[in-house]
């Protein structure tokens, strides 16, 4: 069942698997198994080395964050003299505290994950809780270790002790019930048990459950108990697995609040100052820097753009942004003071992978920025800043992307926080700031349906223009991408200032244009410039689509439709505006019943120069 249910929970990309179970109804003991890469391996494994029978049992396919993808490090994690066993999702943003803690408690660890640390939590708390009657012993520990744990997390933990027990925490992380005859489940989605039950139980923030085959109960981290919803559900497990969306990439559009919040998770100590102790670069060497070059394609390197301008202006080092493919050829100018950072979703994009190498050949310190733990470009870079978008399923990117800038944004100012071109402050300002925009991607992706009407209004348009200025310009450019891999549609993205130097002459009568009009309480006149790009070219009969900010009238009498994004400062406006853009993309291309998971002619990772 355990084996059927991490089956049907693949597509959620992953790379290690794992199982354990309970061997015995008098407290026997807890048979584990986990393997590396596919649920093919775990497979093999256990047809080498069968687990015995049980009726109680927990897997999980992980997806790396802390610690790469091995054998070790796969859940699930042991703990307690292997009589417990713990699987996670998520990040525990305290780890390194709490493993310092334990440490001197004689605790001993074989992995570099933080899922190892929370287990070894949970089995002190479980050795600890002996004022507690045994049957409640496990549901204690997770209530106990759970308001000592930080970050997002679902756990599922088992112990030897209690034959037919599970018990499961969630914080910002998915878990469901499943409730059945005689048996109970717990699934990160519906997939997991759909094939036993339709009846589920949603779970809150902050909530413990146990289950038993009879029963369940939940309380909140401090045992008072609390309520799920019970639902029935409608969909079939195809559905499921786009947690009721109708693709994959309008379920990774929606996940984008999360996506940036996860990225931001464990980089700040508590006292606000930015941590990336994964970077791996010596901070003299990171002082003596002098210039940066950016290596990416596509949608990665517009997010290197939309980095160009916030790392040049905290950090005052020259940058410069370069298609990977272009880079080499070009006989770039490279030294021991240049970093070389790349940005990849997939980590093995070859044309990026290939001018890793040539810059490391040259001797520059490499630097990636990836979603994807241990693939191919982190591993020849000297330092890595993972992002923690989750697995990105559909080819054309939207999550990895708002986290690739919202990684940049950290490294930026983490490079102004070491070579102080910043004081502390102004830096937990823009932190703050930074940890603001989930909640403001959320309220822009509760207004969708406005650009979603537009977009099936449109479905027939044979080309849009976008047009942005500063750092509106790689978000005209990505919007214009999304358009063409996902819509089929001729679309062209232009600094806006550029218009009058040739592009304004495609301008003709009802030709649609996007403009994404920076902050009118921002810096310089950009936006009354932008504004009066609006007027040029509504003037030559162009239907102007505006993005702006909350509260901005101006753009009013020259746009056919503004749709209004919440106030942000004008750096951080990209994990806004380009929102907008990628669910136009999206409902277009879906109103003409076009595949938007698995665009014509496109690869997830182009993995051949
Ligand atoms: C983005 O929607 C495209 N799928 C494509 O441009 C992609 O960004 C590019 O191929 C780079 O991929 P990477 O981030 O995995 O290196």
């Amino acid at each position: 069942m355990v084996l059927e249910g991490l089956r049907r929970l693949e597509y959620r990309g992953y790379d290690s698997a794992g199982v354990a179970v309970l061997t015995g109804a008098d407290g026997g003991g807890i048979a584990s198994a986990k393997k590396a890469g596919k649920l093919s391996n775990l497979l093999g494994e256990l047809e080498q080395h069968p687990l015995p029978n049980s009726r109680t049992g927990i897997g999980h396919t992980r997806w790396a964050t802390h610690g790469g993808p091995t054998d070790v490090n796969a859940h699930p994690h042991l703990a307690d003299d292997d009589r417990l066993a713990l699987i996670h999702n998520g990040i525990i943003e305290n780890f390194s505290e709490l493993k310092s803690v334990l440490l001197e408690k004689g605790v001993t660890f074989r992995s570099a994950t933080d899922t190892e640390v929370a287990a070894a939590l949970l089995g002190d708390e479980y050795q600890a809780a002996v004022d507690v009657p045994a049957a409640q012993r496990l549901t204690v520990a997770m209530q106990r270790a759970c308001q000592k744990l930080e970050g997002a997390f679902t756990l599922l933990a088992i112990h030897a002790d209690l034959p037919d027990v599970v018990v499961a925490a969630r914080r910002n992380s998915p878990l469901v019930v499943g409730l059945g005859e005689g048996e109970n489940f717990l699934g990160s989605d519906v997939s997991g048990f759909i094939d036993y039950t339709r009846r589920a139980v949603e779970l809150g923030q902050d909530q413990i459950v146990t289950i038993t085959p009879d029963a369940v109960e939940i309380t909140d981290f401090f045992g008072a108990p609390a309520e799920g919803k019970e639902y029935q559900v409608d969909w079939d497990a195809a559905a499921a697995e786009k947690d009721g969306f109708p693709s994959f990439m309008e379920k990774e559009i929606h996940e984008q609040p999360r996506a940036v919040a996860e990225t931001l998770l464990g980089r700040t100590d508590a006292e606000g100052r930015l941590v990336l102790d994964e970077l791996r670069i010596d901070p003299e060497q990171l002082k003596q820097v002098n210039k940066i070059i950016v290596l990416a394609c596509g949608t990665s390197a517009y997010a290197g753009q939309v980095a160009k301008y916030a790392i040049e202006h905290w950090c005052r080092i020259p940058t410069e942004v370069e298609l990977s493919h272009e880079f080499r050829y070009r006989d770039p100018i490279v030294d021991s003071n240049t970093l070389v950072i790349s940005i990849s979703q997939s980590g093995e994009t070859m044309d990026t992978l290939m001018a890793v190498r040539y810059a490391r050949e040259q001797g520059a310190k490499t630097l990636a920025i990836c979603n994807t733990n241990g693939s191919t470009i982190p591993r020849e870079s000297d330092a890595v800043l993972y992002t923690h978008a989750g697995p990105e399923i559909a080819v054309a990117s939207t999550k990895a992307f708002l986290a690739q800038i919202t990684a940049a944004y950290l490294l930026g100012l983490y490079l102004a926080q070491l070579r102080g071109n910043k004081f502390q402050g102004e830096i937990k300002d823009l932190l703050a700031d930074l940890h603001k925009t989930p909640d403001k991607i959320q309220s822009v992706l509760d207004n969708e349906q406005q650009i979603r009407d537009l977009a099936v209004a449109m479905k027939d348009t044979k080309s849009v223009l976008f047009l942005g200025r500063h750092v509106g310009f790689p978000v005209a450019m990505e919007g214009a991408l999304k358009l063409k891999e996902l819509a089929y549609i001729h679309a062209e993205g232009f600094a806006a200032g550029e218009l009058k130097h040739g592009p304004i002459a495609l301008i003709e009568e009802g030709q649609p244009v996007f403009v994404v009009v920076p902050s009118p309480n921002g810096r310089d006149s950009l936006h009354a410039k932008v504004v009066s790009n609006i007027q040029e070219i509504r003037a030559r009969g162009a239907k102007t689509i505006v993005i702006a900010e909350e509260g901005d009238e101006a753009v009013r009498e020259f746009a056919e439709q503004v749709f209004y994004i919440p106030a942000t400062p004008t750096l951080l406006a990209p994990l806004l505006t380009t929102v907008p853009l990628q669910i136009f993309a999206c409902a277009l291309a879906s109103a003409k019943g076009y595949d938007v998971d698995q665009p014509r002619n496109l690869a997830k990772s182009v993995t051949v120069e």
